[in-house]
């Protein structure tokens, strides 16, 4: 497309998926890395269903809520879309939107809504990160016109929007330390031992993946995924070991597909234990290579909490957590109920709640594995029981409408909806709003500088009849 710039333009709002709106000549401009209120001139990158998609070129005004962004990748890096903005002002537009997806697509009836929960950490808040390595790294357009480009070689994170191309990353900030000088030794260290780096678009080169994890008990794991085998392995995680004597945990796999996912791959355990250990509340969780994990734990509990506090249990509750990932709401849920069951697609997040059920000696929850809209079925209902309260969280896309209808049929006196996406749960709850009245809704931020946020809702029978 043609090169297309509005100048002086006028940014009104913070809508979806971390952009402002704007309008320049009876058109709207979605903008992204923009704040309300800023005057700038405005770079169209993109046309879709007669929208147009652009970025900030040239800032003339500030709005009121812009500050200047702490991480030096800002703009390049996809992580975090609104760092410009102070956190106090990114909570007020995650609960705005919370608000605005109910009242524009869910139509619905609620409450005033319960001040937004902010995580006490805004930097260094997560407990995993994932890094490739390539051997052409992306370059900024400022280095473009330079001779010495320095190192091509990067290890850092994909570019939004494209795959064959990696930011090299120096500094990012929502990791504990010594995350960077681990990531930064991993790469020093390769360029060292001669050791290849990934070719993402011929596939092909030693050093592939590398992802940190580590816990709020001190714990860390890394993660080497090595794009083919090689002599020089052994040596390289040997060193690794010996430079941080914190990692816990080192374990590496050998990735010759052309994918980079390792859910289907063999990770071995050089040193330390397979797995680190978290704490949510007064439960430990066994947290391995592959196994999902809330990734602000501190704020996990927070979320947790408010949805044990919306289920309102006294000891005697059957209760369903549907979407149950490796179990951690039933567990949370499972000392004040008389049972929970646990419900998930992914047959490996089922054997951790299994394991950390049992870890954490639990003995009244049960799990299953499978495809909610076909495992929650009359039988399920008739062998397990009447839920009397059922926890929901579901992935983005929301709920199958088959699943809807099934707690429709169920009738539980109370549903607590936690959702990571407020607009496909303001759908459900208007598929749910005959039966069900909306008690409660507490949106919880667990990941500053983005856009996304988690919303707990509590709706209980209208009538049971
Ligand atoms: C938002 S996560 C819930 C995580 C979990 N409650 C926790 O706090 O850790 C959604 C979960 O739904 C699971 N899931 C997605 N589609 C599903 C389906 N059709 N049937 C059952 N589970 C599904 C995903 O694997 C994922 O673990």
């Amino acid at each position: 497309m043609k090169k297309f710039i509005f100048e002086n333009v006028r940014i009104e709002k913070a809508v979806a998926e971390g952009q402002c709106i704007a309008h320049a000549d009876g058109k709207t401009l979605f903008v992204s890395h923009a704040a309300p209120g800023d005057l700038a001139d405005v770079h169209v990158i993109k046309k879709k269903k007669g929208n147009l998609f652009g970025k900030i070129i040239q800032l003339h005004e500030a709005g009121p809520e812009r500050i200047e962004p702490v991480c030096e990748h800002f703009g390049v890096c996809g992580g975090c879309k609104w760092q410009h903005i102070g956190y106090q002002n990114q909570l007020a537009f995650k609960a705005a939107q919370v608000k605005e997806n109910f009242e524009r697509i869910g139509h619905l009836d609620f409450p005033e809504m319960m001040p937004i929960k902010g995580s006490a950490d805004s930097f260094h808040y997560r407990n995993k990160m994932d890094f490739g390595f390539t051997k052409q790294r992306y370059l900024l357009e400022e280095e473009m016109e330079v001779e010495n480009k320095g190192p091509l070689e990067g290890l850092g994170f994909h570019v939004p929007g494209k795959f064959d191309k990696i930011l090299d990353i120096h500094t990012c900030h929502l990791m504990d330390d010594p995350m960077n000088q681990i990531r930064r030794f991993g790469k020093q260290l390769a360029i060292d031992m001669g050791l290849s780096f990934y070719d993402l678009r011929n596939h092909g080169g030693v050093m592939r993946s590398f992802i940190i994890r580590n816990s709020t008990l001190g714990e860390w794991m890394v993660i080497v995924a090595f794009g083919e085998p090689n002599d020089g392995i052994e040596s390289y995680l040997e060193q690794l070991k010996n430079a941080f004597p914190q990692i816990t945990s080192l374990m590496y796999a050998v990735n010759t597909k052309k994918n980079d996912t390792l859910y289907d791959q063999e990770i071995k355990c050089f040193h330390g234990k397979d797995h680190i250990l978290e704490k949510i509340g007064d439960l430990t969780f066994k947290v391995g290579p592959k196994s999902f994990f809330q990734t602000n734990s501190r704020q996990a509990e927070i979320l947790y909490q408010t949805a044990k506090d919306f289920a309102g249990l006294s000891g005697n509750e059957l209760v369903y957590d549907l979407y149950t990932g490796t179990g951690s709401i039933a567990l949370y849920l499972a000392n004040q109920a008389k049972r929970v069951v646990g419900v998930e697609y992914v047959e490996m997040a089922i054997e951790d709640a299994r394991i950390n059920a049992e870890y954490n000696q639990i003995d009244n929850v049960q799990f299953y594995a499978g495809d909610m809209k076909d495992i929650l079925n009359d039988d399920f209902v008739e062998y397990e029981g009447r839920p009397d309260v059922i926890v929901t969280d579901p992935p983005r896309a929301g709920m199958h409408p088959d699943v809807v209808k099934m707690l429709l049929r169920l009738k539980a006196p109370k549903i607590v909806y936690v959702s990571c996406n407020p607009s496909t749960q303001a759908r459900d709850l208007a598929m749910m709003e005959e039966l069900y009245a909306i008690e409660k809704v507490q949106p919880v931020d667990m990941f500053p500088h983005t856009h996304h946020v988690e919303n707990v809702v509590l709706l209980t029978l209208k009538h049971a009849g």
